[in-house]
């Protein structure tokens, strides 16, 4: 099922390539979660396990599909990351549990189909949320944050 997922990708925004500090943090991050799940560097079947979690919504009992009209191009997907971080904080300001998502835009074609969606709603990510289990080790990491020298850049404007 999922060999077929990946096999045919039919993506709105998958980025075309994690170039430097983004495929360092991208990496980094992924290696702390499969290090948090116990599956060891290298181990390619305990990757795909892993992966394959997100299409269970790593169990959480509901997802949202954020979606954006084809029309408004990438100000659509601005606004909805918008809308992706406040859902986040509220939720989390709730108790509620969050995972956003991007995997399933592998597959965008057949996430339309699946939730009815129109043929001009392009697919942005989803978020998985539902009362977190505490004692998952998955729940157990938490990702590093870059120092704001790293991605602010102060002019002095005199
Ligand atoms: C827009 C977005 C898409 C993401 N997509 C995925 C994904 O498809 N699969 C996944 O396991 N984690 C994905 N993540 C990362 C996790 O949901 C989560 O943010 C990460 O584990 C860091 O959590 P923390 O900020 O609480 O440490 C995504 C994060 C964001 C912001």
């Amino acid at each position: 099922m999922l060999a077929h997922v990946e096999d045919q990708p039919v993506t709105d925004f998958w980025p075309k390539a994690y170039e430097g500090v983004y495929g360092d943090r991208r990496r980094s991050c992924g290696f702390a979660l499969y290090q948090s799940v116990g599956v060891a560097r290298g181990d390619k079947d305990g990757y795909r396990r892993q992966m394959a979690e997100n299409y269970r919504f790593f169990g959480a009992p509901h997802v949202a599909i954020i979606s954006s009209d084809a029309g408004l191009s990438t100000y659509g997907a601005i606004d909805c990351g918008g809308f992706v971080a406040n859902f986040l904080n509220a939720a989390t300001a709730l108790g509620v549990a969050t995972i956003p998502q991007a995997a399933l835009t592998v597959r965008s074609d057949l996430v339309r189909e699946h939730f009815g969606l129109l043929a001009n709603r392009r697919i942005v990510c989803a978020i998985s949320f539902g009362y977190a289990d505490p004692s998952h080790p998955a729940n157990g990491f938490r990702t590093d944050r870059a120092p704001l020298s790293e991605v602010v850049r102060f002019h002095d404007g005199r």
